[in-house]
């Protein structure tokens, strides 16, 4: 442990794991402070069960190393480390009661009987389910007995909590409902979660930082408000939010702006981070943060409506610039800009303002 500065909670350093010749964790470094809320985000196998894995003691790392507040935890074994998981199928006893349930882990620790009523109890209360001791975990609801597979880790009071995928199985309200209840439980008890999902809207509702993995490497990591405002890759400005991908090229540039090609127009713009001295480049530009005119201006690209989609809360439009790109806008300035953007065959978006943001292709 370095001098002074407080250790992370979680410090995972240059860690690789494969199976079978098959890397899932390639080079991935990664820490997570005391009380911090971060969720590991990625397609299906892009290794974010192994990871955790390797955090709780289950599957030890190829090469590099796992801290546990400071100390490198390599060999040492799952109840060893203060770090408990619930998984997605909350494998609860189905024999066993609620309460026999939470207890489970107690009894391991030989914990008295006095002592483990008291903690049983306030772990129910927790999750709010004190009077459910006696029932089995067959008759509660998925909710509940999601609640009753947190209890059981959160009666152990460990000092970091990882979440496998805790609410996959719940539907949709039930779901959103369990969200900021986590969420909730997370700031009042105070330890480290590190929770996955491949729900983009989960982690960004969530968590205080979301890692970005994809085939086994750590893309980015920062706040919901970075990697949604400053995606470094083309995957992660596709992954988290919806990004209209626009092939770009500097045609000049001078002391104060620069000069590009995009969508079959050109555009002045001032200096903007990320663009190269020359050559071609990619932008990445939200739906939701260009505007779509009806009348022409500086800096605009002309198009024309392809398609309008209704969601209820806003309205998207498909539109065409003259060189054949596809962009999607997403529009709630009400009712009569969308009767004007419908009745007009001749529209503009706007981009200038759009705060497009230069991406690295990394598309394979
Ligand atoms: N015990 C194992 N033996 C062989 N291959 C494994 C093992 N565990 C994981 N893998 C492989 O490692 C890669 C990463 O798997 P992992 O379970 O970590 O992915 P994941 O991101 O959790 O995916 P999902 O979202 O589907 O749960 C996958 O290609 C998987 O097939
Ligand atoms: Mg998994």
């Amino acid at each position: 442990m370095s001098m002074g500065a407080p250790a992370n909670e979680v410090e995972l350093r240059h860690v690789s794991k494969s199976f079978q010749s098959h890397p899932a964790v390639l080079d991935v470094s990664l820490s997570i402070g005391a009380g911090e809320f971060v969720t590991l985000l990625g397609p299906s196998g892009c290794g974010k069960t192994t990871i955790l894995r390797m955090i709780a003691g289950f599957e030890a790392p190829d090469s590099g190393s796992v801290f546990l507040r400071g100390r490198d935890v390599n060999g040492l074994p799952p109840h060893r480390r203060d770090v408990c998981t619930v998984f997605q199928q909350y494998a609860l006893f189905p024999h066993l009661t609620v309460f026999e349930n939470v207890a489970f882990g107690l009894r391991r620790r030989k914990s008295g009987e006095a002592e483990t009523a008291k903690r049983v109890r306030s772990a129910l209360e927790l999750v709010q389910l004190v009077g459910t001791e006696a029932r089995r975990p067959a008759g509660l609801s998925g909710g509940e007995q999601q609640r009753v597979a947190l209890a059981r880790a959160l009666v152990l009071e460990p000092k970091v909590l990882l979440l496998d995928e805790p609410l996959a199985a719940l539907d949709l309200k039930l779901r959103r409902q369990m969200q900021s209840e986590l969420k909730r439980l997370q700031r009042q008890i105070g330890i480290a979660f590190v929770f996955v999902t491949h729900d983009q809207e989960e982690a960004l509702t969530m968590s205080d930082r979301v890692a970005i993995l994809r085939a086994g490497r750590l893309l980015q990591i920062g706040t919901p408000e970075d990697l949604y405002d400053r995606p470094e890759t083309r995957f992660v400005a596709d992954f988290l939010g919806e990004a209209n991908i626009l092939p770009a090229r500097i045609l000049s540039r001078d002391d104060t702006a620069v000069r590009i090609g995009v969508a079959g127009s050109v555009l002045n713009l001032p200096h903007f981070p990320g663009a190269p001295s020359s050559g071609e480049f990619l932008l990445a530009v939200r739906p939701e943060r260009i505007a779509l005119r009806c009348e022409p201006g500086e800096n605009l690209v002309p198009c024309r409506l392809q398609e309008r989609t209704f969601h209820g809360e806003a309205v998207t439009y498909r539109v065409q610039t003259g060189d054949g790109t596809v962009v999607q806008v997403r529009n709630a300035e009400g009712e009569n800009a969308d009767v004007r953007i419908r009745s007009t065959d001749r529209l503009f978006i706007d981009l200038d303002s759009a705060s497009p943001v230069v991406v690295r292709d990394d598309r394979n």
